[in-house]
C-alpha cells in the first residue's frame, strides 16, 4: 500500500515537474527551462546535471529575475519584441497590419528519441494575438554533449509577415567573470585568436561578406563561464553556427552580470518576407559544453562531428600530390603525366590537378579569365582529362579536379551570354574580389547549373576520384536580377543564396555519396558545419608556411578534427627543412604540393618514408583524441598529441616555434596526456631525416602514469626543430 501511495505521489510530481519545467540532458549537463505565471519560458540553468531530477524543480526559487515593479526578464528562452523586452531581442517581427510587438506564450513540448544516442525536444510557442508560432528544436547528442539548437517560425496570418531578426538560438549563462576568445583573419591569416573579458553591454561577432565568412572572422568561438579557459579546466562552451553565410553573435552582459547569448544568421540588410501559412527555418546553432576545459570540449566536438556532421567522417581519406604550388596556372599534359609519376613513386593515394584546365576562348592562364567555361583547355591538355584519368589510373594512383562552380570571371563565355545569372548592381560599377564576382544561387536555374558542372565532369569522367571545391569571392553589390523579376525582396539574397549552395551540394550528395570533396575557399574562408556535411575534408589557408599552420591548427583544432583538415608540404618557408614541413603537415591529413624532382635524393627518400610512417599511424590522428600540451603561443615548443580509443597508441608531435638562442632546447619535459595511468609503453621516434640517430632511449618503458604526471622530454632543440614520437602499449 505504502509503496503504491510513493508511486502515485512520484507520478504526480513527474506531471508537476513536466508541466512547468523542462529539462534537456546530455550525458553530463543540463538546461532547465521553467514557465512563469504570464507564460513565459525562461533558463533557470545551464551547468551540469543533477542526479535528482526533482532538484530541478526548486532552481527557479533560488532565483531573482524578477524585479519589483518592473515586466522585463532578461532570461527567456527566445526573447520577443516590443511587448516586456528591454534586452535585445531574439525574434522581431513586423506583423501583417504594421504592428511591431510580438508575445510568446508557452503551449507544449514534446521529446523524442531519435535513437542512435539522439534525442530531440521540441518546443512550442505562441503568439496569443497574432498566432505567429515559433518552434524551438533542441536537439541532444548525449554521449558528446553536444547541443544543436535552431527554430521555425510559421506566419498563421492572413497575409505576408516581415521577419526583421530570426535567431536560432537564445541562451542564457549564470556567473560573472566570461571571457571570450573570437578569431578574426584575411587570406592567408585565417583563425587568429583574440580573448578578451566580456563587460557589460554587448559584444558582437559578425559577418557580411555573403559568402566566405570565415575569411575575415570565422563562425566559431570560444566562451568561458568563470575566468579564462585553459585546457583542462574551467567551464567552457564552445559554439558554431552551421552556416556558410552571413551570421550575427551577440554577447550581453546584463544588468544581474549574467550572460545573453543570441546566435543566428545575420539579419543585416536581410529582413525576409514571410507569406501566410509559410514557415521560415533558421540556420543550426551548435555547441558543446565543458566543466573540465577546453581540451574536453574540442574532444566533444571532434567526436561528434566525425560521427554525426562532416561527410564521411569517420571513413578513409586519401592522401594527395596537388599540383598548384608548384605549378600554378603554368602546365601542360607532360608536366602533369610527370607529376603523376611522381604521385606514384612517393606512394600518395591521388593527385589533384588544380585551377587552370580550362576555359578556350578565354583561357585560364590566370586568375582573370576563364573562370566559368568548364571545358578543357585544348593547348594545355589536347588529349582531355580521361588521358590523364587513364595515366593516373595506369599508376595506381586515383585523379582529382579543382574546380570553382559558384563564380564567373568577366572575361569568360559565361558572364557573356548569362549576365543575369551573375550577382551585381545593375546601374552600378562592378567591384571584384580576385577579379571575379559571385554567381546568383537564389535562382533556381544557376542551381542547375552549378550541379551541372560537377555532374557533367563525372557523366564525361565516371572514375574522377576527387574534387576540390573552391570559392575564391565575396558578395560586393549584393543584387539578384532573379528575386527583382520574381517581385521578391533583395533583403532575401543573402539568406536564399546559401539555401540554394546547400539545395546543389545535396543534389551533388545524393548522386555522388561516396566522392571525396574538399571545400576550398581561397584558403580557408568558408569553414563552417552547415558546409562541412556535404565535404570529406578542408583546406585551412593557403598559407602553408609550416610555423603558421601550427598556429592555425591549433586554433582550428578546437572546432574541427584532424581527418577534416588538409595539410600539405609545399615551398612555403623552404629555409625550413623538407623534415620540418613534413612532420607539421602530419598533424592533419597529410599531402604534398611540391615539384618532388626539385628535391634531393635524400629529401625525397624522406618524403616517401615519412608518408609511410604516416600510414602507419593515421588512424590515431584520423580518428583518436587530440590533446593540446605544450601552446605555441606561451611556449618555444610546441606540443600535441593523438592517442587511440584503445588508449594502446599514440604519437606526439613537438615544435620549435621559437628562434631566440635561449629557448632552443627543451629544457623541461612535456606532460602526456590521454593515456591509460595502467598501461606500459614504449616510445619510438620515426621521421628521422637521412642516416640521423634519435636521441631518445627506445629501449626504455613508461607507465602511463609517469608519463602523464612526471613528462617526457622530446629533446627539440635547434638541432632538431621537429621530432615525431609514436608510442605503443607493450604488454608484459
Ligand atoms: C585558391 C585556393 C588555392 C588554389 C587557388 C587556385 O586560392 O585556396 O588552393 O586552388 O585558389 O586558383
Amino acid at each position: 500500500m505504502k509503496t503504491k501511495l510513493t508511486l502515485y505521489f512520484l507520478f504526480c510530481l513527474n506531471i508537476l515537474l513536466a508541466q512547468n519545467t523542462i529539462i534537456i540532458e546530455s550525458s553530463e549537463y543540463a538546461i532547465v527551462i521553467e514557465k512563469d505565471s504570464l507564460k513565459r519560458l525562461q533558463y533557470v540553468y545551464f551547468g551540469s546535471k543533477a542526479s535528482n531530477l526533482n532538484d530541478y524543480k526548486s532552481i527557479d526559487k533560488q532565483l531573482r529575475f524578477e524585479v519589483k515593479d518592473a515586466a522585463d526578464i532578461p532570461n527567456h528562452i527566445y526573447t520577443p519584441n516590443g511587448t516586456w523586452n528591454t534586452a535585445e531581442p531574439a525574434l522581431q517581427i513586423l506583423h501583417s497590419d504594421g504592428n511591431p510587438s510580438t508575445e510568446l506564450e508557452y503551449e507544449k513540448h514534446i521529446k523524442e528519441n531519435l535513437g542512435n544516442g539522439v534525442s530531440l525536444t521540441t518546443i512550442t510557442l505562441v503568439d496569443p494575438i497574432y498566432k505567429t508560432e515559433v518552434l524551438l528544436f533542441y536537439k541532444v547528442y548525449h554521449e558528446e554533449n553536444v547541443f544543436e539548437q535552431w527554430s521555425s517560425i510559421k506566419n498563421n496570418e492572413l497575409q505576408a509577415i516581415v521577419l526583421k531578426k530570426y535567431a536560432s538560438a537564445n541562451l542564457y549563462f549564470k556567473n560573472n567573470d566570461f571571457f571570450l576568445t573570437q578569431y578574426h583573419g584575411a587570406w592567408g591569416s585565417e583563425m587568429q585568436p583574440e580573448t578578451h573579458r566580456l563587460t557589460s553591454g554587448i559584444k558582437v561577432l559578425d559577418s557580411k561578406l555573403g559568402t566566405r565568412s570565415n575569411l575575415y572572422a570565422p563562425t566559431n568561438f570560444i566562451l568561458s563561464l568563470d575566468g579564462i579557459a585553459k585546457e583542462d579546466a574551467g567551464k567552457v562552451l564552445l559554439g558554431s553556427l552551421a552556416w556558410s553565410g552571413n551570421y550575427r553573435f551577440e554577447f550581453e552582459k546584463d544588468r544581474f552580470n549574467n550572460l545573453r547569448l543570441i546566435a543566428g544568421a545575420n539579419n543585416f540588410a536581410a529582413e525576409y518576407k514571410l507569406g501566410a501559412n509559410h514557415a521560415f527555418e533558421t540556420p543550426h546553432f551548435i555547441y558543446t559544453y565543458s566543466e573540465k576545459g577546453k581540451n574536453q570540449a574540442s574532444i566533444n566536438m571532434h567526436r561528434w562531428s566525425r560521427k554525426y556532421r562532416i561527410h564521411d567522417g569517420e571513413g578513409n581519406r586519401l592522401t594527395l600530390l596537388n599540383n598548384w604550388e608548384a605549378t600554378q596556372f603554368n602546365f601542360n599534359e607532360k608536366k602533369i603525366i610527370a607529376l603523376l609519376d611522381e604521385a606514384k613513386e612517393i606512394g600518395v593515394d591521388a593527385f589533384l590537378l588544380d585551377d587552370g584546365w580550362f576555359g578556350n576562348k578565354y583561357p585560364r592562364n590566370n586568375d582573370n579569365a576563364g573562370l566559368g567555361d568548364w571545358e578543357v583547355n585544348q593547348n594545355k591538355l589536347p588529349n582531355g582529362l580521361s588521358n590523364l584519368i587513364k595515366k593516373a589510373n595506369k599508376r595506381g594512383v586515383k585523379f582529382g579536379i579543382w574546380i570553382e562552380p559558384e563564380m564567373v570571371n568577366p572575361k569568360s563565355e559565361l558572364y557573356q551570354n548569362h549576365l543575369d545569372w551573375v550577382i551585381r548592381q545593375p546601374n552600378r560599377k562592378e567591384y571584384y574580389y580576385r577579379n571575379q564576382l559571385v554567381l546568383d544561387l537564389s535562382n533556381q536555374e544557376v542551381q542547375s547549373h552549378v550541379f551541372a558542372v560537377f555532374d557533367n565532369l563525372f557523366i564525361k569522367n565516371p572514375d574522377i576520384g576527387f574534387v576540390k571545391w573552391d570559392a575564391n569571392s565575396i558578395i560586393y553589390n549584393a543584387y539578384s536580377e532573379y528575386l527583382a523579376r520574381k517581385k521578391l525582396p533583395q533583403s532575401h539574397l543573402y539568406f536564399e543564396y546559401v539555401k540554394g549552395l546547400y539545395k546543389v551540394l545535396e543534389r551533388v550528395r545524393e548522386k555522388y555519396p561516396k566522392v571525396p570533396i574538399m571545400l576550398c575557399s581561397g584558403g580557408g574562408g568558408r569553414v563552417d558545419y552547415g558546409a562541412l556535411q556535404y565535404f570529406t575534408e578542408f583546406w585551412p589557408s593557403d598559407n602553408t608556411n609550416p610555423l603558421d599552420r601550427i598556429f592555425m591548427h591549433w586554433e582550428y583544432s578546437y572546432f574541427y578534427p584532424a581527418i577534416a583538415m588538409s595539410s600539405h608540404v609545399t615551398n612555403w618557408n623552404k629555409e625550413s627543412s623538407i623534415k620540418f614541413r613534413t612532420d607539421v603537415a602530419s598533424i592533419g591529413k597529410l599531402g604534398f604540393d611540391i615539384e618532388l624532382e626539385k628535391l634531393s635524393k635524400e629529401e625525397k627518400e624522406f618524403c616517401k618514408q615519412a608518408l609511410f610512417n604516416y600510414k602507419s599511424f593515421q588512424n590515431i590522428i584520423w580518428y583518436g583524441d587530440m590533446y593540446r600540451l605544450q601552446d605555441p603561443y606561451e611556449n618555444p615548443i610546441a606540443s600535441l598529441q593523438y592517442v587511440n580509443h584503445e588508449k594502446t597508441s599514440s604519437v606526439v608531435f613537438s615544435f620549435l616555434v621559437s628562434h631566440r638562442f635561449q629557448t632552443f632546447y627543451s629544457k623541461e619535459p612535456i606532460l602526456f596526456k590521454g593515456l591509460d595511468p595502467k598501461k606500459i609503453y614504449k616510445i619510438e621516434e620515426v621521421n628521422l631525416f637521412g642516416g640521423e640517430k634519435t636521441e631518445i632511449d627506445q629501449k626504455a618503458t613508461y607507465t602511463g602514469e609517469y608519463l602523464m604526471k612526471f613528462g617526457f622530454n622530446p629533446i627539440v632543440s635547434d638541432k632538431r626543430k621537429s621530432v615525431v614520437l609514436k608510442l605503443s602499449e607493450i604488454t608484459l
